[in-house]
């Protein structure tokens, strides 16, 4: 019998997990199904959760909104996951559920794939924005030797909470998003990690990326666009780009290896995620 997979959360309709888990089987010669299990927001998650339980997956991923709501259903967390206080995958093991949360080791991995030295972790980074997204990648970095990894926020006591959770080698500062636009020159690396400048507002950018310096890397973890106001203001400046659906890919993979215990090349996947993200 082939893995039992699934993705819960809302609205997921138009999830691209099936497409990539599915590439992923394919690759790994192995049988499966990976299927959307949308909860709705009416819904009880208890009962999204144990219709799950009757159908007996090998495991799943949790998206937005339950990342953190699915916690009590589960019996046990990794240590990033407790870390995070979220979970993106869990796996059943041994009958029991168990916790996961790739996002941050998916974000690296994209990273490293398109730009292999910058994760030896010399090169200044800045990270806009202080939700779940940029907490995964703020302990995914400083956990990978990063030694300087500045956050800045709207909210600054958000990016001081991430900052002061620590436990990490990295030397960060919080700034306010006025002081990260004038300081953008300063950094190798910036990495926009907030919902600004995503579909359907896609003319916003959480700050201007005009005064970034040529050959730094700008990062945007928006893929709808893929080009993104904050990437084309940063490119137009010269910085290198990393675009936000190769993280997409990379968190399903570390998913994919936790579920099956199979690494499977991710090559090339990223152009036809691209394509079919812009209609292609
Ligand atoms: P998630 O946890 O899914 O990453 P989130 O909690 O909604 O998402 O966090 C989104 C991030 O985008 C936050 O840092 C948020 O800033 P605040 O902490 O000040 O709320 C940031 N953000 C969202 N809309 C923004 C806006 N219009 N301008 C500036 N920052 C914004």
């Amino acid at each position: 019998m082939g893995k039992e997979l699934r993705l819960i959360g809302y609205p997921i309709q138009h999830s691209l997990s099936p497409w990539i888990h599915g590439e992923f089987f394919g690759r790994a010669g192995i049988k499966g199904n990976y299927r959307l299990h949308e909860i709705p927001l009416s819904d009880n998650l208890e009962e999204g959760v144990r219709a799950l339980k009757e159908v007996g997956v090998d495991g799943f991923n949790v998206t937005v909104p339950y990342k953190q709501e699915i916690i009590p259903f589960l019996d046990g967390l990794d240590k990033t996951a407790e870390r995070m206080g979220a979970v993106n995958t869990v796996a059943v093991e041994n009958g029991k559920w168990i916790g996961y949360n790739t996002d941050g080791t998916g974000y690296l991995r994209s990273l490293e794939h398109s730009y292999p030295a910058v994760t030896k972790g010399d090169v200044k980074t800045l990270i806009l924005g202080a939700g779940g997204a940029a907490r995964a990648i703020y302990f995914a970095l400083a956990d990978a030797g990063f030694k300087a990894v500045d956050i800045a926020n709207r909210t600054k006591e958000s990016a001081q909470q991430i900052v002061s959770h620590g436990a990490t080698q990295a030397e960060s500062r919080v700034l306010s998003l006025t002081e990260a636009e004038v300081g953008i020159h300063n950094y190798g690396l910036v990495i926009q990690t907030s919902s600004v400048g995503m579909k359907p507002n896609p003319e916003r950018a959480i700050v201007s990326a005009t005064g970034m310096r040529p050959a730094a890397i700008a990062s945007d973890i928006v893929y709808q666009p893929i080009m993104t106001k904050f990437l084309k203001d940063a490119g137009e400046a010269g910085a290198l780009l990393h675009m936000g659906h190769t993280m997409l890919i990379y968190q399903a993979q570390a998913a994919f290896e936790i579920w099956t215990g199979r690494k499977v090349s991710a090559e090339d996947m990223d152009r036809q995620l691209q394509a079919k993200l812009e209609g292609r």
